[in-house]
C-alpha cells in the first residue's frame, strides 16, 4: 500500500521538488539520480513521540516509508534483529555500552535483506518481471531470495571474485548468475549495458527510493532498542548511541541510517546525532583516502583486497553524502589491513561467540583501532553494524589454516595390548588430552620462541601458538584461551609487563598462569610486579633448558575443571598426569570466590605454605563459585563482595536458603567499605569479616584453624 504520509520527492543536487513516487529515478530537472523521499513528519511525531508496538519487522515502521505494509507473499519477516550487547568487549576495552546490531538474523543473514524486502515489493507492486543487479555478493543473496519469492526473473553480475558458495546459493534461488572476471565498478558498467541492451529494469542501490528508505528502519531499531535497554523503565522511547559503525563499500547502509536518525532528531525524538565510525578495507578505501585529505570528492581506485564484498572502487556521489554526514558532528573514516580483519573475525567468534564474514569483521578491526587509538571516549554507546554470517565463506577466510583448529582423536586398533578396546582409546584420549593443552608463548625474538616451542613440543604433543608481541599476544590468548602463557619482558607495542597487567584485568584470562622468561635485568619494582603476577621467571641463558621443560609441565599438570574454577593442590602433590579432582583423604576443601587475580594468588599461598591439608578450589566469577559450592560441598569458603557477576551479597543469600549449604562456614575478605546495612546483613551469615587493606595473615588463619577444628 502506497503511503498517504509520504508528501514528495526532492533532488539532493538541485533541490528541486517533484510528486511523492517512488518510480522516480532522475530529476526531472537537473538529471541527477540522487532523489529523496519526504514525508509528512508532523503528523507522525506525536504517533512516534510514545514509542512504537505493531510487528516485529521493519514494516512496524511503515509510517516513514513508501511502502506501509509488507506484501505477505514476499516478507520473510525482514528487520527488528536484536541489538546484542557485547560485554565480552566491555571487558577488553574496559568500556561500557558496546552493541551489535545483530543482522545476521536477517532471512539471507545480511542487512542487504532490508533492501531487497523494499525494492523488491516495490518492484512487484509496479508490475516488473525481470530485474538486473550488480552486486558484491550480499545483495546478491538477499535479492535472489526476495526475487524467487516475488516470482521476479533476476539477472544477477558478479565480480569472478565472489566466493563460490555465495554464487550457488543465488543460482539456487533461481538467478541467473553471470560471473565478471573484473573489477566490481566494470561489473557494474556490463550490467548496466546488458539491463539497457535488454530493456530491464536495473536496481541502482543507494539510488533508489525503496532503498535508501528500507535502510533508514536500522537507525529506527537502533534508537527504539537502545532506549529500551539504557532505560528499561520506559521513560525513554528513542535514544540514538554516540557512534554508529559500519563497514563500507557502495555507503547505502550509513547513508540510510543517517537519514533514518536526522528524521527522528527533526521530530525531536533523539536529542543528538550518532557519530558515524566509516570502515573500510586498506585495499579499497577510496572513501577514507579523501575523507583524511579533507576532500569531497573520492578518487577511484582500483581494489586490491580480500575482503570482495567491499570493494567498490568508485563510491561517487555516495562519499559526497557520507563525507558531509560524517563531518558534520566528528565522525571518522578509516581503513584496515586485511590482516587485521582476519585477526578480528577470529577473535569475535571466540571471544563473543558471534560469527561473521570478513566484510563485517573490518568494522570490528576498525572498532579496535578507533579504541586504541581513543577515538571512542568514556561513556559513548557504541552500535556496530553485524552481517554476514560466515558460512558461505569460510573455507576462503580460514583456508589450509583450518587443520589447526580441529583436533583428529584417531584410535589406533593396533593396540590391544590389555584390555583391547580400552587400551587404543585410553591412548587415544591421552594423546588428545596433550594436543588439547596449549601454550601460547610472546617473545618479540623468532629463534627464542622457536626454541621454547621445540623445548616444549619435545617433550609433549602440545598446541604452542606464537605471538611477536604483547598486544599479538593479548589478541591470541583471548582467542584461544590457553593453559599456560610463556612471556618475554622487552618487546615492541606492548611490553610483557603491560601484557601481565591487561591479561590479570580480564577475569577471563587472569587465571592463565604466565612464565616469564626473559633476558632483562630486573630492577626491585620489576621483581614485584612479577611476584603478583607471573608463575615464575626465568632469566634467558640463565637456567638449564630441561629445569624449565619441567616446571611447565608441572603447571600444566594442574588441569583446570573449567575455565573460572579451578582445583590448585598444597604444594607437595604434583602427579603430572593425573592431578586429582577430589581431595586426598583428611584433607579440608576451601573454595575461595576473587575475581582479583592477586589478592587469590595470595590467599592460595598463604594457605598452601600454613598446611598440605587444604584442597583449595579457585573461582573468579560468582557464577564459578557457587558451581564450586555445589560441586564440592567444601568445608569453609573465603569470599570477595565484589564480583563480576553474582556479587558476594547473594551469594551468602543462596547458601542461607539452601539447607545442606546453610551451615558452612564463610569468611568474607573484601575491600569494600561497608554500610551500616550491610555490616548489618553480613552479621547474619557470617563468621568473620575481614578487611582486604589491613589483612592479618596470621588472624585470618587461626580464624580458618578454629572453623576446620571440628569438621
Ligand atoms: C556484511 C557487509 N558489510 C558491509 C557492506 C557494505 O555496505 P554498503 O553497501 O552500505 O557500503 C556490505 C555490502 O554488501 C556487506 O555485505
Ligand atoms: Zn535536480
Amino acid at each position: 500500500m502506497n503511503n498517504p504520509q509520504f508528501t514528495k520527492v526532492v533532488c539532493l543536487e538541485c533541490s528541486h521538488e517533484m510528486p511523492a513516487d517512488m518510480t522516480l529515478t532522475t530529476c526531472e530537472k537537473c538529471q541527477s539520480g540522487w532523489l529523496d523521499a519526504r514525508y509528512d513528519y508532523d503528523a507522525i511525531k506525536p504517533l512516534w513521540a510514545n514509542g512504537m508496538s505493531g510487528v516485529r519487522s521493519l514494516w512496524r515502521y511503515g509510517a516513514l516509508l513508501p511502502i506501509t505494509i509488507p506484501n505477505p507473499e514476499i516478507s520473510l519477516g525482514e528487520g527488528y534483529t536484536p541489538l546484542v550487547r557485547l560485554y565480552q568487549y566491555e571487558r577488553i576495552y574496559g568500556h561500557e555500552g558496546i552493541y551489535i546490531k545483530d543482522e545476521r538474523h536477517q532471512p539471507t543473514n545480511s542487512f542487504k535483506d532490508r533492501q531487497a524486502a523494499m525494492s523488491v515489493t516495490a518492484m512487484k507492486a509496479q508490475g516488473i518481471t525481470e530485474c538486473v543487479l550488480a552486486s558484491t555478493g550480499n545483495a546478491a543473496v538477499a535479492y535472489a531470495a526476495y526475487c524467487a519469492r516475488a516470482g521476479i526473473k533476476l539477472w544477477l553480475f558478479l565480480t569472478s571474485l565472489v566466493p563460490n558458495e555465495k554464487m550457488r546459493e543465488a543460482a539456487l534461488y533461481g538467478a541467473e548468475v553471470v560471473k565478471v572476471s573484473g573489477t566490481y565498478d566494470e561489473t557494474k558498467k556490463i550490467a548496466a549495458q546488458f539491463a539497457e541492451r535488454k530493456n530491464i529494469v536495473m536496481d541502482k542501490g543507494a539510488r533508489t527510493i525503496p532503498s535508501k528508505e528500507s535502510m533508514k528502519t536500522l537507525g529506527y531499531e537502533i534508537a527504539e532498542q537502545l532506549a529500551l535497554e539504557r532505560h528499561p523503565d520506559g521513560s525513554k522511547k528513542w535514544l540514538a548511541p554516540d557512534w554508529y559503525i559500519q563497514a563500507v563499500s557502495g555507503g547505502i547502509g550509513p547513508i540510510g541510517v543517517w537519514k533514518g536518525f536526522q528524521e527522528l532528531f527533526d521530530m525531536g525524538l533523539i536529542d543528538k546525532m550518532p557519530k558515524l565510525g566509516i570502515i573500510q578495507a586498506a585495499g579499497c578505501a577510496p572513501m577514507v583516502q579523501a575523507f583524511q585529505n579533507n576532500q569531497p570528492k573520492a578518487t577511484p581506485v582500483v581494489p586490491k583486497t580480500l575482503i570482495h564484498v567491499l570493494a567498490t572502487g568508485d563510491p561517487g556521489h555516495a562519499y559526497h553524502l557520507l563525507y558531509e554526514a560524517t563531518k558534520s558532528n566528528g565522525g571518522v573514516m578509516l581503513s584496515v589491513e586485511d590482516g587485521d580483519t582476519f585477526q578480528a573475525m577470529r577473535h569475535l567468534a571466540s571471544r563473543a561467540g558471534i560469527s561473521v564474514e570478513p566484510a563485517t569483521a573490518v568494522a570490528f578491526a576498525g572498532l579496535d583501532k578507533m579504541f586504541t587509538q581513543g577515538m571512542i571516549k568514556a561513556g559513548e554507546t557504541v552500535v556496530v553494524n553485524c552481517s554476514g554470517h560466515t558460512m558461505p565463506a569460510e573455507s576462503h577466510i580460514l583456508g589450509d589454516q583450518y587443520d589447526r583448529y580441529i583436533l583428529d582423536l584417531q584410535i589406533d586398533p593396533t593396540d590391544h595390548s590389555n584390555s583391547p578396546k580400552e587400551e587404543g582409546l585410553g591412548a587415544a584420549l591421552r594423546n588428545l588430552a596433550e594436543q588439547v593443552t596449549t601454550v601460547v608463548v610472546v617473545d618479540d625474538n623468532a629463534n627464542d620462541r622457536r626454541l621454547i616451542r621445540r623445548l616444549l613440543q619435545s617433550h609433549k604433543n602440545y598446541r604452542v601458538y606464537e605471538a611477536s608481541n604483547g598486544a599479538e599476544g593479548l589478541k591470541v590468548i583471548a582467542d584461544r584461551k590457553p593453559d599456560l602463557v610463556v612471556c618475554d619482558l622487552t618487546m615492541p607495542e606492548m611490553d610483557g609487563f603491560s601484557l601481565l597487567e591487561r591479561l590479570k584485568k580480564d577475569p577471563d584470562l587472569a587465571s592463565i598462569p604466565v612464565v616469564v622468561v626473559s633476558a632483562k635485568n630486573l630492577t626491585d619494582q620489576d621483581r614485584k610486579i612479577l611476584d603478583d603476577y607471573s608463575d615464575s621467571v626465568w632469566t634467558k641463558g640463565g637456567f638449564e633448558t630441561r629445569q624449565l621443560v619441567d616446571h611447565v609441565v608441572n603447571v600444566l599438570g594442574h588441569t583446570p575443571v573449567d575455565n573460572t574454577a579451578k582445583t590448585s593442590q598444597s604444594p607437595s602433590a604434583t602427579s603430572d598426569d593425573q592431578a586429582p579432582t577430589t581431595p586426598i583423604k583428611g584433607q579440608h576443601t576451601i573454595v575461595i570466590i576473587e575475581d582479583n587475580p592477586m589478592d587469590l594468588r595470595l590467599a592460595k599461598r598463604m594457605l598452601a605454605s600454613a598446611s598440605d591439608d587444604y584442597y583449595i578450589i579457585e573461582a573468579t566469577t560468582g557464577r564459578a563459585g557457587l558451581k564450586a559450592i555445589y560441586t564440592y560441598h567444601p568445608d569453609l569458603i573465603i569470599l570477595d563482595l565484589m564480583l563480576p557477576d553474582v556479587d558476594g551479597f547473594s551469594i551468602l543469600d543462596t547458601l542461607k536458603n539452601d539447607h545442606n549449604l546453610r551451615d558452612i562456614p564463610v569468611l568474607v575478605v573484601s575491600a569494600k567499605s561497608l554500610s551500616e546495612e550491610e555490616q548489618k546483613r553480613l552479621n547474619v551469615h557470617i563468621k568473620a569479616l575481614l578487611e582486604k587493606a589491613s589483612l592479618d595473615r596470621k588472624k585470618l588463619l587461626e580464624i580458618i584453624q578454629t572453623e576446620l577444628r571440628d569438621v
